[in-house]
């Protein structure tokens, strides 16, 4: 079966935007009798045809359990989902197969890692270290870890314009710190963290670190080998894969160390009642059967993202970004927060005597989509002093013209609330 997507490798320096959204074609479809304008994607991302052909294609052909039969299918089935793994390795630059283990997504492959190397390294006494900036799923895994062990979560405090303060981020690195966890870019304001400095000042106290790069997968090339970081996740379908399934990575040494996550089949080389001898990485780590066909959509949109050169994906996306804040900033009565001086394709604003909430349905009926709320970040929000903000975010795929079409609806939204 062919793929019904359009797009071949590009060595271009614009993307071709007309062709990208050809390829993804809810792109095209009209909410409340407008246009899509779909800036929601860091909520998540949507889903270009080669990922929907090959989910189809994996089941209409394809599809059996995987690592248990003999028979075609199953080995057929064993191919796609260890070549899929190929794929993402090769995507995170990591070492070795070994160290890339299949998850729900990032939410999960950070509580694989509290759980497990957690539960073995973190004791009384001991500490964790997040930033102030952190996702919900990046905050409690680790408070939970810390109540349990009676250890102590501490918070390395941003600044005004939303940027880890690095001196104390170096401060709270103590002889106590087990493990740091940090986000590489803030899904709520779009901080994009120094996270090789971070990690460097981590090491050079012998701390290991976890990145949560959910929000930097889809912006940036990502290079776990050159970063250094011992653990870094990311969910698939915020890089334009299907949901429920997701990526940890780990270096081999700290995986090999930790005690299986979950038990069941798959995991195991051998089980008695008297004794289990667990499997080999990355197995040990995935019991049960996994999402086959997930793992078969994330190669595929990575083998489409990797259609384009990441430098002119940077710089379209920069544009864009530079573009709504110029704009959006130029409105009276609208503030912007989080002004980092790096931020990835996401701009947080708030309207006053406006609520968040009431600007998202309004631009909703203009078939405007933003995220408007807390963002699961509700301790980045306290540190401003706000309930909410209202949340654009951008893919690749968003046009300049797209932009236009928020500012319009955000002035709209102005003048329903009589603050012309
Ligand atoms: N973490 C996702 C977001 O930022 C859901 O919207």
């Amino acid at each position: 079966m062919k793929t019904t997507g359009i797009m071949t490798k590009q060595t271009v320096f614009s993307l071709p935007l007309n062709q990208i959204r050809k390829d993804f074609p809810i792109l095209s479809t009209n909410v409340h009798g407008k246009p899509l304008v779909y800036l929601d994607n860091a909520a998540s991302a949507q889903k270009p045809l080669p990922v929907i052909d090959a989910i189809r294609r994996y089941y209409l052909t394809e599809h059996s359990n995987v690592h248990r039969g003999v028979h075609y299918l199953s080995e057929r089935a064993t191919g796609k989902y260890e070549a899929a793994r190929s794929t993402v390795k090769k995507f995170l630059n990591a070492d070795s197969e070994r160290e890339i283990i299949f998850v729900r997504g990032a939410t999960e492959a950070i509580n694989l890692v509290a759980a497990t190397f957690g539960r073995v390294n973190v004791q009384a006494g001991d500490e964790v270290l997040i930033t102030e900036l952190e996702h919900h799923s990046n905050i409690v895994p680790w408070q939970m870890l810390c109540e349990e062990k009676n250890a102590l979560l501490r918070v390395a405090p941003i600044n005004d314009r939303g940027e880890v303060i690095l001196e104390e981020f170096d401060r709270l690195l103590s002889k106590k710190t087990k493990i740091a966890a940090i986000s590489h870019v803030s899904n709520a304001l779009g901080t994009v963290n120094p996270v090789k400095h971070m990690i460097e000042m981590a090491h050079r106290k012998g701390i290991p670190v976890l990145v949560d790069g959910a929000q930097a997968v889809p912006h940036m090339r990502i290079d776990v080998r050159d970063l250094d970081a011992d653990f870094y996740v990311f969910s698939s379908h915020k890089v334009f894969g299907p949901t429920g399934i997701g990526i940890l990575y780990g270096k081999a040494g700290f995986l090999e160390s930790m005690p299986p996550y979950q038990g069941g089949g798959d995991m195991i080389k051998s089980v008695t009642f008297e004794k289990t001898i667990f499997n080999d990485l990355p197995y040990k780590f995935e019991a049960g059967t996994p999402d086959i066909a997930g793992a078969v959509g994330l190669a595929a949109a990575i083998d489409y993202i990797n259609l384009f050169d990441w430098h002119v994906v940077e710089q379209h996306e920069q544009e864009l970004l530079r573009h709504a804040q110029e704009k959006l900033a130029a409105i009276s009565g609208l503030h912007i927060i989080g002004e980092a001086a790096e931020k990835a394709g996401v701009v947080s604003f708030i309207m006053d005597g406006i609520h968040p909430h009431d600007i998202g349905t309004i631009l909703d009926q203009d078939g405007i989509a933003i995220r408007t709320g807390h963002h699961c970040a509700q301790p980045v929000m306290k540190r401003y002093g706000i309930p909410a903000t209202a949340r654009a975010s951008f893919a690749f795929y968003n046009t300049r013209e797209e932009i236009e079409a928020l500012v319009k609806g955000v002035l709209n939204v102005k003048e329903i609330f009589g603050h012309v």
